[in-house]
Order: C-alpha cells, then sequence, then structure tokens
C-alpha cells in the first residue's frame, strides 16, 4: 500500500479533478458579467472561457441551432479538462441545458430570467422582462413564468438589437439608449417595479438604464445567485479548489477579439478557436 507521504500527497493532489477549471461558455462578452460574479466567490478557481462570437446572436437562432452550437462548445470545454460548465447565457440555458445534462456526465449550472424574485418582491404585480427572442420563446422561460407568475402581470420584451451593439462596443451611444427606453417605457407604462434582465450581456447596461428608469424600479440581474449555486455544487461534489491558488482565467473566442479585449482588458491575451460540427 502506498504511504501518502506529503510530497507524494501534492503530486496526487495535483492530478485530481479540483484543480480542474470551471468552464464557462456564452454567445459572446455577455457570460463576462456571470463570470466576475464567480470569479468574486471563488478566487482561487482556474476558469476556461468561450465567447462563441462568431455565431452571436444565438437569441436570433432556432431552438435547434442554439443547441448544436451549445453542445459543440460543451465538448470542447470537456476536453479541456473542465469540472463543471457554466452556461452563462439564458438563451442557451432555456434552450439547451436539459439536453446538455441528460447527454453529459458533468454539472452543469445555467441562468435564465430571475422572475421568481421579482414576482416575489413586486409590490404593483406587474414586472418587465427584457431578454432575446430565443429566450422569450422558449419552452422553459414559459414554464418558468407560469409556475410563478401567477397573480402577476408580465410585460416581456425582446432587447432587439441590443446583443449586436455591446458585441460592437457600443454601449455609451445614443441609439442604444434611446432602444432601451423604447423596450423599458410599455413595462413602466403598464405599473412595473421591477425589470428582470433576462440575458448576461444586458448588466452592463446596468448604469444606463439605472439613468432611464423611475428611481423606485428594481433592476433584477441574479448573477450573483448562480456564482452562489456554481459554489453549493462544486461544494457537494468535493470539487473546490482548495485555498492558497491564484485562480487563473484563460479567455477564448470563435470570432474578433476586439471588443472583448476591451472587456478583459489588455494584460489578458484571448486565444482564438474555431469551433466546427
Ligand atoms: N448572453 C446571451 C443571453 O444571456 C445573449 C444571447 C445572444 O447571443 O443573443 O441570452
Amino acid at each position: 500500500m502506498i504511504q501518502k507521504t506529503a510530497p507524494l500527497r501534492a503530486v496526487f493532489y495535483f492530478y485530481t479533478m479540483d484543480n480542474s477549471p470551471i468552464g464557462v461558455f456564452d454567445s459572446g462578452v455577455g457570460g463576462l458579467s456571470l463570470l466576475q460574479e464567480i470569479k468574486a466567490l471563488l478566487p482561487n478557481e482556474d476558469f476556461v472561457y468561450i465567447a462563441d462570437n462568431a455565431y452571436s446572436p444565438y437569441g436570433a437562432m432556432t431552438s435547434s441551432q442554439i443547441l448544436d452550437r451549445s453542445k459543440l462548445l460543451t465538448k470542447w470545454l470537456i476536453a479541456q479538462s473542465c469540472k463543471i460548465i457554466v452556461v452563462a447565457c439564458n438563451t442557451a440555458t432555456t434552450n439547451a441545458i436539459s439536453i446538455l445534462r441528460e447527454e453529459n456526465n458533468l454539472s452543469f449550472v445555467g441562468i435564465e430570467p430571475a422572475i421568481k424574485p421579482a414576482a416575489l418582491q413586486t409590490k404593483t404585480s406587474v414586472v418587465g422582462v427584457l431578454a432575446t427572442k430565443g429566450t422569450l420563446s422558449s419552452s422553459l422561460f414559459h414554464e418558468t413564468s407560469n409556475a410563478y407568475g401567477q397573480g402577476i402581470t408580465i410585460v416581456e420584451k425582446e432587447g432587439k438589437h441590443l446583443v449586436q451593439m455591446i458585441e460592437q462596443g457600443k454601449i455609451n451611444d445614443r441609439e442604444l439608449r434611446l432602444l432601451l427606453h423604447s423596450y423599458t417605457k410599455p413595462m413602466i407604462d403598464q405599473g412595473a417595479d421591477h425589470l428582470v434582465l433576462g440575458c448576461t450581456h444586458y448588466p452592463f447596461l446596468t448604469p444606463v438604464l439605472k439613468e432611464i428608469l423611475p428611481d423606485h424600479v428594481k433592476i433584477v440581474d441574479c448573477s450573483k445567485a448562480v456564482a452562489q449555486q456554481v459554489e453549493r455544487i462544486l461544494k457537494k461534489k468535493a470539487l473546490l479548489r482548495p485555498k492558497g491558488f491564484d485562480g487563473e482565467t484563460t479567455y477564448y473566442c470563435t470570432g474578433e477579439s476586439n471588443t472583448m479585449q476591451s472587456f478583459v482588458g489588455h494584460g489578458n491575451a484571448i486565444k482564438k478557436v474555431s469551433i466546427l460540427g
């Protein structure tokens, strides 16, 4: 029997799954808003982030196209030895996560519009949801709305063009501000006191939204809760990396990297990969 001396234990440890990275994917820079929350909670973990921006936006794709891309990215992240996969995209979560879970022997954490907390907290019984067409038309979104939206008016709005503009780095453009105003006005007019951000790109618009929305409207973003769920699952599966490491993130994209570079900072390299079916 091998006696685990301290150096042997260190070698053994190095190769165990808990040192493997957490895989995170989105159609573009949106998932970085969720990644930053997970990194804040789990600073000693390594991450592999992939932005599938050659195929962005997912919101305009059919459900089966979204599923195909999600399967390919999952396969690629598993090949990078990821111990868990975070689907940092509402559109991919609502259209693909149940099948990804069925087909892979690995834990997945997704993100979907936070209707439940908004429905529990609203005083006007009116909640606005801003999301992509792909999310709003998914059956998972309808199931969640029906389950938690009883007695609540949910005013849904597709954030048409928002993802493309964010991907082009146009966060502070007047055109984007005007679009946001036109998307949120019907919600406010109907009395919404909560606005659910149903796309991981939208938290980057929070400063603009705060200027546009009346003060009493609460912006609901569930990234922190999703980060806590990642921690809970890793803990339960004994896959949390022990303390004492400085976590590193490796960034990849499938398309051009200019906007992503400005989001992750110029000190971080972004590698380009081609992920084809
Ligand atoms: N960040 C994705 C989401 O959360 C954007 C989808 C898209 O590419 O349209 O839905």
